[in-house]
């Protein structure tokens, strides 16, 4: 395969991709730290890009504050970017002023951590999902009702569900219902915010699994965030690992969980709780175990956010943050030290 190919492969158009993130930086402001100070600015994303398949899903890794529910929130048009560019369902969302058209607010639906937050606790599950069918198709009368019954059946609940209100659903009741909500107004993509992260661990596998079915039978894309990669390695076919606001690699998941490149990936899967015992171990991150931030290291501005834990740091990583470069097995990672055993050598 050439090169070009290659390009053109990742690229992608717009019928085959479903959300495109560009270059997106989002800046929050902080608090003062005295009175008469400036008011701090926090990146909370800087020059992210990621891209969503049609169909697929991307997985967006990270420790807390990284700025995953950011970039959700970004896509959702409930913060506004700093600059970068987002297309999602075929609409350039940094381009609206004010709130979304409908349109993109049936393509573009999303699916948090406690459902018990977005679900009406007044409403019992017939009226949580007869709403959307009504305000954004009209439905009424049986028509609306059987559509209901539909969303419950493709969620896995029953008709016996239907006069129950959320607290007196279990957890993950609740999220399928959430999600059926959401499927509701026939979605393109659904922002995924730590979707099972509340919920027990047997029941996080029927909910990942529930979303694989759905996605297989309606076509259904997922940006899928978390921070357990064991569930998102499970639940998606792409992973995006961030640190600080940066995309610090992407590729398919078993690439990157299974052979990350980056220092940082590489630490955030020392970090799982791994049945092989450390001494068996060969990965750089388990050669540098919990390594701690080195205190008078600092990257600038546009520097790496990482330098002053990384075992493979290098004076360039104070000063500029490397594009992100082809790696073998696919997807790219961005890092001066990780870049130069790849692509296209061994490993
Ligand atoms: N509304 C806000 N105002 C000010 N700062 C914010 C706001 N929302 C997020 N931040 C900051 O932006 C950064 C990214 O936060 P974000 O919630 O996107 O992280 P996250 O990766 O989703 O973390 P978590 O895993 O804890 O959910 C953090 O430093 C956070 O404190
Ligand atoms: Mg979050």
């Amino acid at each position: 395969m050439t090169n070009a190919h290659l390009l053109t492969a990742d690229a992608g158009t717009a019928a085959d991709t479903v959300l495109e993130i560009d270059d997106l930086s989002i800046e929050f402001r902080g608090g003062r730290r005295r009175s008469w100070a400036p008011r701090s600015v926090v990146p909370a994303v800087t020059n992210a890009s990621l891209r969503v398949p049609r169909g697929r899903t991307v997985g967006l890794v990270g420790e807390s504050g990284s700025g995953k529910t950011t970039i959700g929130r970004a896509v959702l048009r409930l913060v506004e970017p700093k600059h970068g560019v987002i297309t999602a369902a075929g609409f350039q969302v940094d381009r609206f002023r004010g709130s979304p058209p409908a349109a993109y607010r049936r393509a573009v639906q999303a699916v948090f951590q406690d459902p018990l937050g977005s679900l009406d606790p007044l409403m019992d599950v017939r009226q949580i999902l007869g709403e959307p069918l009504r305000v954004h198709f009209g439905l009424r009368g049986a028509a609306r009702e059987a559509r209901v019954r539909g969303l419950l059946d493709m969620v896995g609940l029953s008709s016996a569900h239907l006069s129950r209100y959320p607290h007196e659903l279990s957890g993950g009741q609740r999220q399928r219902v959430a999600i059926a909500k959401a499927l509701a107004v026939d979605p393109e993509l659904i922002i995924l915010d730590e979707p099972v992260s509340a919920l027990d661990v047997s029941v996080q596998g029927q909910i990942v699994n529930l979303l694989a079915d759905i996605q297989r039978d309606l076509g259904i894309s997922y940006l899928f965030i978390a921070h357990d990669l064991a569930v998102v390695r499970h639940a998606s076919h792409e992973v995006a690992v961030m640190y600080r606001g940066r995309i610090m690699e992407v590729g398919p998941a078993d690439r990157v969980c299974g052979a990350p490149q980056h220092p940082y990936t590489r630490l955030l899967f020392d970090a799982v709780p791994d049945p092989t015992p450390r001494a068996l171990r060969t990965t750089a991150a388990a050669d540098q175990p919990q390594r701690k931030p080195e205190p008078g290291i600092e990257a600038a501005a546009n520097g790496c956010p990482f330098v002053a834990r990384c075992p493979l740091r290098m004076v360039e990583c104070t000063q500029t943050f490397p594009e992100p470069t082809p790696v073998r097995g696919g997807g790219t990672v961005a890092c001066h030290a990780a870049a130069d055993a790849t692509p296209g050598s061994h490993n």
